[in-house]
């Protein structure tokens, strides 16, 4: 196998840049010349290299040549069997682990706060889920890992699941005790998928939290475009090959990959792992400096609260990755939705993500010290300009949801639309999700019980970003039946 310092997808795209080929295939821009406002924009290069799959760059749907090159040494650089380069998402990366072990019908145990593309992955595959609590943090109103005695609960109660779904690490940086949890599903012949879209970092420094490919996960979905510097939208599907059949995966991708893969995504993936895999150690030595002196100055900061590894419990906080620079805003008496406009509308400052007490800083490959200390400074000047009076925490829905048709059943059922308060009742036909904690409040084919209609008005009133459902705001709720 070539060396970690090869970039085969890579060097192919450059050198048929080098060759200037006459281009009668497609995409019809031809090297950019039509469409000229974007050759202005982007650069000729951009555009020059924008190309279908031909000889010389192998193809997606059946990678003999460098494409396969490229994934090989990506699934050594993780760690795992087999890699699969994937350019819709870390979201089709996760539908397709599910697709793969859960046939229709067959159940998944899966914590209640995964990502919408888990619960949407459950109506693809027809997956029936068995959901788990995550910790909640009552103080940051946030979901934590999941704890392992729930998990092994969970196991004991459904012996029959063929898969086991975690989050590693959580969008806030939390993790779960994922090696033993991975015994215990194996144990019980439960493969093991893992949902890596903050996590791509990980595999590439000591003092972060252990990876699902070396914790001996059986799949995981990597947001290599998040965490790991590769070009928005593209993802790795890695495969430990335990409880999992490769060749089925390989199937279950084709169903929805593309034909028309975009090179410059694919390659980006190519170039953005040798960079983890030949520097990754020194690249995240300095990522964590960084967060580290950032999340020191802002505990500075009277009335804000950085939080980090303090938090680590050894259950559901099992350990805690410091890039993730979350921030409690409420003792300054602002929501978190209120800071991330300030910071973005008076300091030019975008974060990452807001709720109603906290606002997110990912701390990645391309930051700088400088940058981050604008972060710093502007925080300081805001807590001292916005104090007013605490906003009070809200605190979450913790019962497990009464899961009445499979999430496949209720997506092709007939539905209708009714009011917030009519639906009480009633099975719902979509999912209806909030931060914080970012726990579905309920999904398709639950059981909508007053509590959750009570919770979703309660988070109205905080102002609270409520997703998922066709009426932007959630007055309106579609239900099953005619
Ligand atoms: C936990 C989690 N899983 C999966 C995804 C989907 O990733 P992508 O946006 O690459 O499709 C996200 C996206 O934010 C996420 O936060």
């Amino acid at each position: 196998m070539k060396s970690q310092t090869s970039m085969p997808l890579f060097e192919a795209l450059c050198e048929y840049h080098r060759k200037n080929v006459i281009p009668f295939d497609v995409p019809g821009h031809k090297h950019g010349r039509g469409i000229p406002q974007l050759v202005e924009f982007l650069g000729e290069t951009t555009l020059q290299v924008d190309v279908n799959s031909m000889k010389s760059l192998d193809s997606i749907g059946n990678p003999i040549g460098v494409i396969k090159q490229a994934q090989n040494l990506a699934a050594k650089a993780f760690g795992a069997r087999e890699c699969f380069f994937m350019v819709n998402g870390t979201t089709s990366a996760v539908q397709a682990m599910i697709m793969s072990v859960c046939k229709p019908g067959e159940k998944i145990i899966l914590p209640r706060n995964a990502h919408k593309s888990a619960i949407n992955g459950l109506v693809l595959s027809g997956a029936i889920p068995v959901y788990i609590q995550p910790g909640v943090d009552e103080r940051l109103g946030i979901a934590n890992g999941v704890k392992l005695e729930d998990v092994k609960k969970a196991i004991r109660e459904n012996p029959d699941a063929k898969a086991l779904f975690l989050i590693n690490p959580t969008y806030y940086g939390m993790t779960s005790n994922i090696k033993e949890i991975v015994n215990e599903a194996h144990s019980n012949s439960i493969a093991v998928l893992v949902d890596e879209a903050h996590g791509a970092h990980l595999h590439f420094h000591e003092q972060l939290p252990v990876s699902a490919m070396e914790a001996g996960a059986d799949m995981s979905a990597v947001s290599m475009h998040k965490t790991g510097g590769s070009l928005t939208q593209s993802s790795l599907l890695l495969v430990k090959n335990r409880l999992v059949d490769n060749k089925f995966v390989r199937i279950v991708i084709k169903l929805t990959l593309t034909t028309s893969a975009s090179y410059l995504l694919m390659s980006s993936l190519d170039v953005a792992r040798r960079n983890l895999a030949v520097e990754g150690k020194e690249i995240m030595d300095r990522v964590l400096k960084i967060s580290r002196n950032a999340r020191k100055e802002i505990n500075d900061i009277e009335g804000l609260y950085a939080f980090g590894g303090e938090l680590v419990n050894g259950d559901d906080v099992f350990s805690f990755d410091e890039t993730k620079l979350g921030i409690c805003v409420s003792e300054i008496g602002l929501t978190g939705f209120e800071m991330y406009d300030i910071l973005r509308d008076e300091y030019n400052i975008q974060m990452e993500m807001a709720d109603a007490y906290n606002v997110l800083a990912i701390i990645s490959i391309g930051d700088t010290e400088g940058a981050v200390q604008k972060l710093v400074e502007a925080l300081s000047e805001i807590s001292k300009k916005y104090r007013r009076e605490n906003i009070s925490t809200a605190k979450p829905i913790l019962k497990n949801p009464e899961v009445v048709v499979s999430p496949r059943d209720a997506f092709y059922s007939c539905q209708k639309t009714v009011r917030l308060e009519r639906a009480i009742g009633q099975i719902s036909g979509e999912a209806v999700m909030a931060y914080p904690p970012g726990i579905p409040i309920f999904a398709m084919g639950e059981r909508i019980t007053s509590d959750m209609v009570e919770y979703i008005k309660f988070l109205k009133s905080q102002n609270a970003s409520i997703t998922g459902t066709e009426d932007p705001g959630a007055d309106y709720i579609k239900v099953l039946g005619m």
